[in-house]
């Protein structure tokens, strides 16, 4: 079976990202096919495109970067009886390869989706909702009374941690690039917006919180911001690097850097919260829980459709998005 796909044959920038037929046959034992309804453009995906992230190891050409999309089954193989055909799923792990019309994935990593919660939605939460969860829930759980910074405030996932960290009875400091980005993050439920291209945002901090520091520091933008990120932190305080957005954080990491006041340092990932069935399905279930009671307001705000995916790649390195962004197949354009 033939269909339409974004395939790269070398690392590079967004002119690399190639629309293309591929074969992709059909599903065998334990696998599933999804004819992708909406499919979730990330940050992450750069990082494969650019070879920041590698997999595998060596890179080799017309390998997959992209992990996360919503669709209906469309084809399921031998011994699958967890799904059939017409259910709604959606996936955010490996296998890579979600930027196509169909896919075939492990039946053990397909997620239902509510029927309340609609495609476009689904795929622009999956992975950065999951995500969101993993931050605050369980790398540092985040509690009422805690004072938290959010960097990049009113991105992707900056969105959706904001709000559930305003849900959790957290004092909520948001950083952005832009004024109206600042006013997104201002709706999701920060307290404070420090419009970090002007200000110095560890001054800010300091301000805000009477110089006393922030409990944790959420920080996916990682070479320009690290080690202010770590000046904000109260005594025991912790930083939680989960990305690189400007580049890499200083590595390695001076570890003296962290005694002075006793700092924990993390750098979790997605997929080491979710290595079963039931940690991905508790994962999934606390936020679409979240989403369906109206907690997290998702954020779809930019649609492009799957063949366009370079120009979205090129919207995001330019930090002109905010909210999730979504590729829908062009075949479902309707
Ligand atoms: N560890 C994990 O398991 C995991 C899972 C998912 C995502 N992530 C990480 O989470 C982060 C956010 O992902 P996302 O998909 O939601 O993206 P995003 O936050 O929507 O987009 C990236 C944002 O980073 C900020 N940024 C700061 N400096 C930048 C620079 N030099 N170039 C580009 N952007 C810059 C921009 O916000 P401003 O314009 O406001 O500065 C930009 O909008 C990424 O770093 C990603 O790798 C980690």
């Amino acid at each position: 079976m033939w269909v339409k796909a974004i395939r790269i044959h070398e690392l590079g920038g967004p002119e690399v990202l190639s629309w293309e037929e591929v074969e992709i046959g059909d599903p065998n034992e334990g696998e599933i096919r999804i004819k992708n309804k909406a499919i979730g453009a990330n940050y992450v995906d750069i990082y494969y495109r650019t070879g920041l992230h590698r997999t595998p190891l060596p890179f080799i050409p017309g390998t997959d970067f992209s992990k996360e999309a919503v669709g209906v089954v469309s084809a399921v193989g031998p011994g699958v009886t967890s799904f059939k055909v017409g259910d709604v799923v959606g996936y955010a792990d490996d296998p890579m390869g979600s930027y196509a019309e169909e896919q075939i994935i492990p039946a053990s990593v397909a997620i239902p989706i509510p029927p309340a919660i609609d495609y476009k939605t689904a795929a622009s939460v999956l992975l950065k909702g999951m995500t969101a969860y993993v931050l605050l829930r369980q790398a540092f759980k985040v509690n009422r009374g805690h004072t938290v910074l959010v960097h990049s405030a009113a991105g992707g996932v900056g969105s959706l941690l904001c709000q559930w960290a305003k849900a959790l009875g957290a004092t909520v400091i948001g950083t952005v690039s832009t004024e109206e980005k600042a006013a997104q993050a201002t709706q999701d439920g920060c307290q404070h917006v420090i419009v970090y291209t002007k200000e110095d945002f560890v001054t800010r901090v300091a301000e805000i919180t009477s110089g006393e520091g922030v409990h944790v520091v959420y920080d996916a933008v990682g070479k320009d911001t690290f080690q202010g990120s770590l000046a904000c932190l109260m005594p025991r305080g912790c930083m939680i690097s989960y990305g690189q957005s400007s580049g890499n954080r200083p590595d390695p990491v001076q570890l003296s850097g962290l005694a002075p006041k006793s700092l924990i340092l993390g750098r979790p990932g997605l997929m080491h919260y979710t290595t079963n069935r039931d940690e991905l399905l508790q994962a999934a279930g606390e936020v679409f829980t979240n989403v369906m009671s109206g907690v997290l307001q998702v954020r779809v705000n930019h649609v492009y459709l799957l063949s366009e995916a370079a120009r979205a790649h090129k919207d995001l390195e330019d930090r002109r998005t905010s909210g999730s962004i979504v590729l829908v197949p062009d075949s479902q354009r309707l």
